[in-house]
C-alpha cells in the first residue's frame, strides 16, 4: 500500500512536460487491431491504463514491441479473434473500444462490459445503437457482450447519437473504417482525442472526414496498412498542472501542449485572476494575487471538460466568494466532496450543482483518491494546503498521470511516495 505525502503551502516554480493523451492512446492502441501491418505509435503515456490495453492486445495475439520509453510498434497482422480476457477488460473503461475494433476487423467481437471510474450509470447504449444500425446483432450473455455483423462485414449507414458521447463516436468510427460503404455519425463528439483517432486511422489508409465537427463521414476502405503516428499531448494532464499552479501559486511553464485545446480551461483561470500566457506549444501560468470566484459548467468539447471538474473545484475552494459548479456530463461526479471537507472546504452539493464557499486556505488531512480526476484534485488541494496531506488509493491517479510525483517535485512541490510499514506488513500477511 502506497500513498502520496504532501507538505503543502509552497508555491510552484519551473517547467512541466506534458505526456501523450490518455484518452487518445486508449482508443488508438485498439485501433491498431484494424491495421494489417506494423503501427509505430509515438508519445504514448506511461500510465497503467495504457499498460492494460497493450496487455489485452498481446493476449489477443498482437506483437507489441517497445522501441523506447514512449514508442511502441504494434503488429496485429496475425491476430486471432479471441475472447477479450475478462479480468483485464473489466479494469478499464476503454476496453469498450475493442468491440468496435474487432467488429471492424473480423465482423464479430466478444468483450466483457467495461470497468472504469464510478460516476453513477455509464451506459453504452449509443455505441450499441450504432453497431446495430450498421447491421450487427448485439446481445449480452455469459457476462460478455457478443456482437456479430451480418455477412461478416459492417455496413455503412447514418447514425444519429441521442447524446454527445466520446466513446460512442470513437467506437462507431472504429467499426466503420473497414465497413462496406459510407457511415455518417451525426451529433458526434468533437473532443481532441476524437480528431486524433481519425488522424491515426487516416494515416493508416482510412478515409474519414469531419472529425472535430458534429458530423463525421467515414468511407469504408478494404484494408489499412501500417505507418507512424504520434499521439497528441494530454489536454487534461496539462489542465491539471495549470490548476495546480493556480492553487499553489507561483509560475509554471506547462510544455508540449496544444494551447487551442486548453482555451476552455485558460478562460476560467483568467476569470479567477490567474495569468495565463499562450506560447506556440506551451502555456505559462502565473498566480501571485488572490483568486476570484467564478462559475463553471462542464460540457462536451469545446466546453469546460468534465475531466477537469474536480481539479477546478480544488482551485475554487481557495477563491474569495461563492462559486457555482455545474456538472453537465455525468450524473454523479461529486463523490470526492467529503474528502475536500476533511481539508476544511465548504461545499454543498445538490444533484449536479455544487456551491463552493471559498475558504482562502485549506489544511492538510488524510484523504483518499476516489477516482482518477478526484485523486488529481486531492493532489492539487494538498499542494495548496497548510500542513501535511496523505492521499491513499493512488492507483487511481497512476491510471492516468505519468510520473506525477517527479513532475511536481521538479517544480518545487514537497510530494513523496510513502509505503506505510503497517499496511505493508498487512499486505504481506494478506
Ligand atoms: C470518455 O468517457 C472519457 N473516457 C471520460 O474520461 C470522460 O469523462 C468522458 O469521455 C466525457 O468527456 C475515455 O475516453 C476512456 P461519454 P465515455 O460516452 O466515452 C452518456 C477520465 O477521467 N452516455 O462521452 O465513457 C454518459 O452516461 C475519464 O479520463 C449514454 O447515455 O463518456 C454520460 O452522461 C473519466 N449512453 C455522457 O453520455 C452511451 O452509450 C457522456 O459519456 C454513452 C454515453
Amino acid at each position: 500500500m502506497t500513498k502520496y505525502v504532501i507538505h503543502g503551502g509552497k508555491p510552484l516554480y519551473g517547467e512541466i512536460n506534458i505526456s501523450g493523451a490518455k484518452n487518445a492512446a486508449v482508443a488508438i492502441i485498439p485501433a491498431a487491431l484494424l491495421v494489417d501491418g506494423v503501427c509505430r505509435i509515438e508519445n504514448i503515456p506511461q500510465i497503467s491504463d495504457v499498460t492494460l490495453i497493450l496487455n489485452i492486445l498481446q493476449e489477443l495475439g498482437a506483437d507489441v514491441r517497445t522501441v523506447n520509453r514512449t514508442t511502441v510498434d504494434i503488429d496485429c497482422s496475425h491476430i486471432r479473434n479471441g475472447r477479450v480476457p475478462e479480468e483485464l477488460a473489466r479494469r478499464i473503461r476503454a476496453s469498450y473500444y475493442l468491440i468496435g475494433a474487432l467488429l471492424g476487423r473480423f465482423g464479430q467481437a466478444q468483450v466483457p462490459p467495461p470497468g472504469g471510474c464510478d460516476f453513477g450509470g455509464r451506459p453504452i447504449d449509443q455505441h450499441i445503437k450504432g453497431f446495430v444500425a450498421m447491421g450487427a446483432q448485439v446481445d449480452v450473455h455469459g457476462g460478455y457482450i457478443h456482437a456479430a455483423a451480418k455477412n461478416g462485414r459492417m455496413q455503412g449507414t447514418q447514425v444519429y447519437l441521442d447524446i454527445v458521447s466520446v466513446g460512442a463516436t470513437m467506437n462507431i468510427m472504429l467499426s466503420a473504417a473497414l465497413a462496406k460503404g459510407m457511415t455518417v455519425i451525426e451529433n458526434a463528439a468533437k473532443e481532441p482525442h476524437v480528431v486524433d483517432l481519425a488522424n491515426f486511422l487516416n494515416c493508416m489508409g482510412a478515409d474519414i472526414m469531419g472529425a472535430g465537427t458534429d458530423v463525421i463521414k467515414i468511407r469504408g476502405v478494404d484494408r489499412l496498412t501500417g505507418g507512424f503516428y504520434s499521439i497528441i499531448p494530454d489536454q487534461i494532464e496539462a489542465g491539471t498542472y495549470m490548476a495546480a499552479a493556480a492553487a499553489a501559486g507561483g509560475e509554471v511553464l506547462v510544455k508540449n501542449v496544444i494551447p487551442k485545446h486548453l482555451e476552455c480551461i485558460t478562460a476560467k483561470l483568467l476569470e479567477m485572476g490567474v495569468e495565463v500566457e499562450e506560447q506556440d506549444d506551451a502555456v505559462l501560468v502565473r498566480r501571485t494575487g488572490p483568486l476570484s470566484r467564478t462559475n463553471v459548467k462542464t460540457l462536451p468539447y469545446p466546453g469546460f471538460p468534465t475531466d477537469m471538474q474536480p481539479q477546478i473545484a480544488a482551485v475554487l475552494c481557495l477563491a474569495e466568494g461563492t462559486s457555482v459548479l455545474t456538472e453537465g456530463v455525468w450524473d454523479n461526479r461529486y463523490r470526492y466532496v467529503d474528502e475536500f471537507r476533511r481539508m476544511g472546504a465548504q461545499i454543498q452539493v445538490d444533484g449536479k450543482i455544487a456551491v463552493i464557499e471559498g475558504v482562502g486556505r485549506l489544511t492538510g488531512a488524510r484523504v483518499h483518491a476516489c477516482d482518477l480526476r478526484a485523486g488529481a484534485a486531492m493532489v492539487i488541494a494538498g499542494l495548496a494546503a497548510q500542513g501535511t496531506t496523505e492521499i491513499s488509493c493512488i492507483h487511481h491517479i497512476e491510471r492516468g498521470y505519468e510520473d506525477i510525483v517527479r513532475k511536481l517535485s521538479g517544480v518545487g512541490a514537497d510530494i513523496r511516495v510513502v509505503i506505510t510499514p503497517e499496511e505493508d506488513k498487512q499486505a504481506k500477511i494478506g
